[in-house]
């Protein structure tokens, strides 16, 4: 019959990422030209809920984001459909007496909506939980056998920063040397409970929406930038390496002196590129200030900041004291009513929860 429909809703929380992934030595399949770290943040707080459905009565792909349609004709997104089909299995559910062979998934379409719970594409990383889920549920609509880390390489392939979603706490972006992208994959390096004392608290300094995607900067930052290579090549494969140490010690100390200096150098590869793009703002500089003097007071470092390709901060405080005070001070630098609105989250618990229904 044409009347059944088979859904899957499934959530992926957004991540943030401590050593940037910035540049591209493959544009089509997106492979890195460095390894990069992020933390996942909890899903409760900023992240993508999608729900994708078949049924024999849909004669075409289609989405919508934020309940407007989008068009799924660009690349990114047919590589991820393509990869997913590819991998589809035997689907039964006795229930509704649905049936479906591996061989039907090439001649059946599906429906994709999808919500962020946050501003989209405001450099918040909404690309990063959104692909993410898309595979995801995509992959278990279609009974796709697959580990994390191989769907981690087709959410790759929809945004860079994607792959790192599929796991919770801190994960590792190997950029990998295969020309076909099949060993660029996320690694999980600990779990969510491994540092459960940190706080990341996200000033929202401004939520419009991005005017040029970051895929054409990344462009212009590799042809342009004699410091990307310089960083690709010098700095961060060290930083990697002393990152995973810190944050398998729970060093604070080093881990906010790299992830410090890591958004700084992302930020002046952007001022590097020609011609050179500002993602901070004022705001984003006065926090910056605010956190680099009180960090300094205190003799040990409290808390940590880095922003992404879009004024705000994220601001990864050492426990809830340290929080408390960092909000207080933000509060008085920058009261409500300012441009600024302050939230706070966690490091997220569980990467990915489903619900197949
Ligand atoms: O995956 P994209 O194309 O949204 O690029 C993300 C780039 C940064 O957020 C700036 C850094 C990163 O590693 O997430």
């Amino acid at each position: 019959s044409q009347k059944w429909v088979l859904m899957v809703t499934a959530q992926t929380p957004t991540n943030i990422a401590v050593i940037k992934y910035w540049g591209k030595r493959d544009e089509n399949l997106i492979l890195a030209i460095n390894d990069s770290i992020s933390v996942t943040l909890d899903p409760a707080h900023l992240c993508t809920t999608t729900t994708v459905a078949v049924s024999p009565a849909f004669n075409q792909d289609r989405m919508w984001l934020n309940g407007k349609e989008i068009s799924l004709s660009g690349g990114r997104y047919q590589n991820c459909l393509r990869e997913i089909r590819a991998r589809a299995n035997d689907v039964e559910d006795e229930k509704k007496g649905i049936k479906i062979t591996k061989k039907d998934w090439e001649n059946l379409h599906v429906h994709v909506a999808s919500y962020n719970n946050f501003p989209t594409a405001a450099g918040l990383a909404s690309s990063a939980a959104g692909f993410a889920c898309l595979v995801y549920s995509l992959a278990k609509l279609m009974n796709v056998q697959e580990d994390n880390g191989r769907l981690s390489a087709i959410a790759r392939q929809g945004s860079g920063s994607a792959c790192r979603s599929l796991y919770g706490g801190f994960v590792k972006w190997v950029m990998g040397k295969e020309e076909n992208g099949s060993d660029s994959i996320a690694v999980p390096l600990v779990d969510e409970k491994h540092w459960d004392e940190l706080v990341i608290i996200i000033a929202v300094v401004c939520s419009r929406q991005k005017e040029t995607s970051s895929t054409s900067v990344m462009r212009e930052t590799v042809e342009t930038s004699a410091l990307i290579e310089h960083r690709a090549k010098e700095v961060v494969p060290k930083r990697i390496i002393q990152m995973e140490e810190a944050i398998q010690k729970c060093d604070f100390a080093t881990f906010t002196h790299l992830t410090c200096a890591d958004s700084n150098q992302f930020h002046a590869a952007c001022l590097d590129t020609s011609p050179p793009i500002f993602y901070m703002n004022d705001t984003s500089h006065r926090i910056i200030s605010c956190v680099e003097k009180w960090n300094r007071s205190e003799g040990t470092p409290q808390v940590a900041y880095t922003f992404d390709a879009g004024p705000n901060a994220v601001l990864i405080a050492r426990n809830r004291t340290s929080a408390a005070l960092l909000l207080q001070r933000l509060l008085f630098h920058f009261p409500p009513n300012s441009e600024t609105d302050l939230n706070s989250y966690v490091i997220g618990d569980k990467s990915l929860i489903e619900d197949i229904g």
